[in-house]
């Protein structure tokens, strides 16, 4: 493989991009990490820079400007702006897809119409610009039905509706009412499946592909999966309820086709695939790509490598990913705990102060990763996000992970600190 890039820049903010940062410093190739715009936490570690992660041009000056040699791309609203094309017309290896790949995630109806012609578990679907046609085929379905906008959301587009009456004011909302800006002006109406959710990573390079730990996220504001969907509130790794010889079907039956049908499409693909996926009574069947890593799932897979982040994601980024072995993964659970700011995911406050505990009164294996958090102007930790810290630990049995993660909360101190109190439950029951 060609020589390590000496100088590399992270793009994003939020607690996936703390975890690829602290991943990539780790790497035995010691290379020069650098974030744009990144947050208080990862501006501890390495140079920020004020760029915003939708600041195309800038995010290329400054790349030019500090001679980068590799960029890791964490958020899709650049890479749905085509950042990774630029950067890669100017000779700099990104890892990332370009701004085709990128509509797996920015079009729900892109993605369905190749689920679909590849024949991929999915559930079926329908595609409508019109109130009137579109209300006419869900009293042809049943209910829960699920309705949702073509574009990209920010994890509000979708309405699984548990009666007609909500189905129908979803719909007239999406197509009338102007809540979801473009991204509603098409939408499409879905099936519903019932199951457990679990989350696959997969960095992909072409045909070639590595498929990352399982975990499992908690999208839900509330303890027992209750309240409105959020941007994920905590995971754990692995998700046992992805058996061996269930992650062999989910590979044989979506992963592989995904990665062949995304490359027949004719994308030049290279990126972190996310599949959602369903487990449902009949089998695995896909809900989304999101083309990117996961948040809050990267905090609980990248502490369980053992291979190298950088080898990984450089060997993708040339092209080279068959070179790299199978992947060397640590035994122990991780769980990660969202610390959000009360009030997520509607209104909730900024500038509180938050007191951290100090390194040495961490359990062991127990790290926390920030997201919303910025230094006020005197120089005070404070909330400036909706998900504001992700708290990580490692430990032989996933309780044991859970409790670690859970002192650690308890040592946060900060006046609006909300998070859940059972991540990891679901896994913890079954036993
Ligand atoms: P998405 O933005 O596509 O990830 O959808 C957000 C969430 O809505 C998913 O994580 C699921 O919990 C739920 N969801 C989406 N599609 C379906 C479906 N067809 N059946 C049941 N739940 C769904
Ligand atoms: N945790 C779900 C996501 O990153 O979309």
């Amino acid at each position: 493989m060609s020589p390590f890039p000496r100088s590399l820049l992270v793009v994003g903010s939020g607690g996936r991009e703390h975890a690829l940062v602290r991943a990539l410093l780790a790497s035995p190739a010691a290379p020069r990490v650098v974030c744009a715009p990144g947050n208080a936490g990862i501006a501890a570690e390495v140079p920020c820079f004020p760029i915003a992660a939708d600041d195309v041009p800038g995010l290329v000056a400054l790349v030019q400007r500090e001679h980068i040699a590799f960029v890791v791309v964490g958020p899709e609203v650049p890479l749905s702006l085509g950042l990774a094309d630029r950067l890669r017309a100017l000779g700099v290896p990104t890892y990332g897809p370009g701004a085709d790949g990128a509509r797996l995630e920015a079009s729900k109806i892109f993605t369905k119409e190749i689920l679909l012609k590849h024949r991929i578990p999915t559930a079926p679907a329908a595609f409508f610009s019109e109130i009137k046609p579109a209300l006419a085929y869900m009293r042809t379905r049943s209910i829960p039905i699920v309705v949702k906008a073509d574009g990209l959301a920010a994890g509000k587009g979708v309405i699984v509706a548990q009666s007609i009456a909500e189905a129908d004011a979803a719909v007239r909302e999406m197509l009338a009412g102007d809540k979801f800006g473009s991204a509603g002006r098409q939408l499409l109406i879905e099936d519903c499946l019932f199951g457990e959710e679990t989350s696959i990573l997969v960095v992909v390079s072409g045909r070639d592909y590595v498929i990352l730990p399982t975990s499992q996220d908690h999208k839900r504001i509330g303890d027992g999966d209750t309240g409105p969907n959020t941007g994920g509130m905590g995971t754990y790794s692995p998700a046992e309820v992805v058996t061996p010889g269930l992650l062999a079907r989910i590979e044989n039956e979506i992963v592989r086709p995904s990665v062949n049908a995304i490359a027949d499409e004719g994308i030049a693909f290279c990126g972190t695939l996310f599949v959602g996926i369903m487990l449902t009574p009949t089998g695995p069947s896909v809900i989304e790509y999101n083309t990117r890593f996961g948040d809050p799932e990267t905090q609980v897979v990248l502490p369980r490598l053992t291979t190298d982040l950088l080898t990984l994601l450089w060997a993708a980024a040339l092209g080279q990913l068959s070179s790299v072995g199978p992947l060397a993964v640590k035994s122990d659970y991780a769980v990660c705990v969202v610390i959000a700011a009360r009030g997520y995911p509607d209104a909730y406050p900024k500038g509180d102060v938050i007191t951290l505990p100090p390194a040495s009164s961490l359990p062991p294996s127990t790290f926390i990763y920030h997201a919303g958090t910025v230094l006020n102007s005197a120089g005070q930790l404070v909330t400036n996000g909706g998900r504001v810290l992700g708290v990580t630990a490692l430990a032989p049995t996933l309780r044991a992970a859970a409790d670690r993660a859970y002192a650690a909360c308890d040592q946060v101190q900060c006046p609006t600190k909300y998070f859940r109190r059972d991540i990891g439950a679901r896994q913890l029951n079954r036993r």
